[in-house]
């Protein structure tokens, strides 16, 4: 049973969801208009600190992208080039882009709604050799690619902190600027902050990976000790950072994918919390600012103020992993594939995609398996696929199940005339089903708010949560994590597609109830919640490409 403050914030949840629809005659709230003026900095400092260069390191040829679904490679050593690499590949510029003789915007390795990027991380380290000889907690800045150090700990502080966990380790902790976002979205922004978190978390541990090192989400800690850990519990108004969560990094064990996270309750976590004084007062983002109140009703429903234990995910109940491949190991460098990773502003309508390629990109969203192991709950979300272009494949709606456990209930809430027809070639892991055949493309641009892209590519498709299961069992405080689970399932989307030679982008505009109504859901017990499109992209020509550190090498 959940006491009433719990129900009351359930309650502000469920309105936060409904009123942040968009809809075909009317959008969600927002201010229906750019307000140039003061467009948030994209980029966080903390003036008074001290600034530590990371190394920009050349991109390695191995390990292989695919090869990073089927083992880890051996795990690099804790030093500077890790914490280089780690960044680098993770949260750090990818490019600059320029219309010739106008702005330059710089673009991430790490997508983001609007390109806003609300998503601000902190690495709290032991000594790492050849970067910084005492513990602490560092802003990691994206701009010049370096640690602003925001407080000193003393050894045994970073003993405590870390006691039960596997040595070396790195933790890593993400907040959300709200502000950034709701500029330009209003009220619809507190969702795509967390589907950047989602792709944050995502890029994380798939740049972990690389370094034969896994992340996993430290779930028992609530938000405001995490707040107090990284120091900005005292930070204040509109443009203040919300802690979202803390993941631990540390190199695969001899007994792989078994992390050790020391299960503390609170009152032993902020024993352990420093009481330390933090450096550095953040820069001013914007001159002047309008207020989401449901921004701030719904940030404060969902705050985690308990430790909590989700219940883990059943190996058996995953199917088929990619660990037994459809297609060879390509040979990409997958540090090669996380630099090149774009969003395509248009798909050319004509490429088309093999049937092999299409299921071993959905094998891998599978959950139970890298890098899906860094999320501490059991898979919520389900993909409703709109097939355009796949050879051998009849276009039409198709449904991913990607749980076993959910296949009975998405049976029962969806339309009953559904075919759940076994597609032909399909890998027995993998509970695809056609659900109806047909020309998909006007239906899936008209849900993605009339965008082209949504039926331009060769597919396309919606993340349908189970959220009122899912509130019902874990709580408010569960709400972002659907959305972090939907992001790492498009930044493995990504990846996917860049592998294939195609591109994605992710769509956080989408009319939600159409989508309902197009699947025969009538409440709330699936929503979907975040949509991916895939396809041959066309290029902007008119813009130039600059590389992502121009500005600090030419400065050199
Ligand atoms: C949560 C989310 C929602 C997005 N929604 C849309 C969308 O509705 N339409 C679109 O064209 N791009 C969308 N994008 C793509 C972003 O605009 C893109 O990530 C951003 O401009 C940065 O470019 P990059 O992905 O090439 O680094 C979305 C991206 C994310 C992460």
């Amino acid at each position: 049973m959940m006491n009433p403050v719990d129900l009351e914030k359930l309650r502000l949840v469920r309105d936060y969801h409904e009123r942040t629809k968009h809809r075909p005659e009317r959008y969600a709230p927002s201010l229906g208009y750019m307000d140039w003026a003061n467009q948030p900095n994209p980029f966080r400092s903390f003036a008074g600190t001290e600034q530590i260069d990371l190394p920009h390191p050349a991109l390695l040829t191995t390990p292989t992208y695919d090869s990073l679904f089927s083992n880890s490679p051996a795990a690099s050593p804790l030093d500077a080039d890790l914490v280089g690499r780690l960044f680098f590949h993770s949260l750090a510029l990818s490019a600059w882009k320029q219309v010739p003789g106008g702005n330059a915007w710089s673009l991430r390795i790490n997508p983001s709604s609007g390109n806003l990027h609300p998503t601000e991380a902190y690495l709290i380290a032991g000594s790492i050799p050849g970067l910084v000889d005492e513990p602490g907690v560092f802003h990691y800045a994206p701009f010049h690619h370096r640690l602003e150090r925001r407080c000193r700990l003393s050894e045994p502080h970073w003993a405590d902190l870390t006691e039960g966990m596997p040595a070396p380790c790195l933790l890593v902790a993400l907040t959300s600027i709200y502000w950034r976002e709701s500029w330009k979205y209003g009220e619809r922004a507190f969702r795509y902050c967390n589907h950047d978190v989602g792709h944050a978390i995502g890029a994380i541990a798939i740049a972990t990976r690389t370094l034969g090192w896994e992340a996993r989400i430290v779930e028992n800690l609530a938000d405001e000790e995490l707040s107090r850990l990284i120091g900005i519990h005292l930070q204040l108004g509109t443009e203040a950072e919300h802690a979202d969560c803390l993941l631990a990094l540390y190199p695969r064990g001899p007994v792989p994918e078994t992390p050790q996270i020391p299960d503390l309750p609170p009152e032993q976590w902020r024993n352990r919390m420093p009481n330390v004084s933090f450096v550095g007062e953040p820069n001013a983002l914007s001159r002047d600012h309008h207020d989401w109140p449901v921004i701030e009703q719904v940030s404060q429903a969902v705050r985690r103020g308990r430790s909590v234990r989700h219940s883990e995910p059943v190996a058996s109940a995953h199917g088929t992993s990619t660990q037994n491949p459809l297609i060879g190991d390509r040979g990409q460098p997958a540090e090669r594939i996380v630099r090149q990773r774009r969003s395509a502003v248009d798909m050319d309508g004509t490429t088309s995609l093999d049937r092999t390629t299409f299921y071993q990109i959905l094998l891998r969203t599978l959950p139970g398996q890298f890098p899906f192991k860094t999320l501490t709950w059991s898979p919520r979300v389900a993909l409703a696929i709109f097939v355009h272009r796949i050879d051998n494949l009849a276009p039409g709606l198709y449904f991913l199940v990607r749980s076993p456990l959910h296949e009975d209930a998405l049976r029962e809430s969806l339309k009953s005339e559904f075919e759940w027809h076994r597609p032909a070639g399909c890998p027995e892991g993998l509970r695809l089903y056609r659900l109806l055949a047909g020309d998909a493309s006007r239906v899936a641009k008209l849900i993605s708010c009339n965008q082209d892209i949504a039926g331009d590519g060769v597919f396309s498709l919606g993340m349908l949560a189970e959220l009122e299961s899912a509130l019902a069992a874990d709580g408010p405080d569960f709400y972002p994590r659907l959305f972090w689970e939907t992001g790492l399932i498009g930044q493995v989307l990504y990846l996917e597609a860049e592998a294939a030679g195609i591109r994605a982008t992710g769509i956080g505009c989408f009319f939600d109830d159409t989508m309902h109504e197009l699947l025969g859901i009538r409440d709330r017990s699936w929503q979907s919640l975040y949509h991916f499109t895939l396809g041959g992209p066309v290029e902007d020509t008119r813009l130039k490409t600059i590389a992502p550190y121009g500005h600090i090498h030419d400065r050199l």
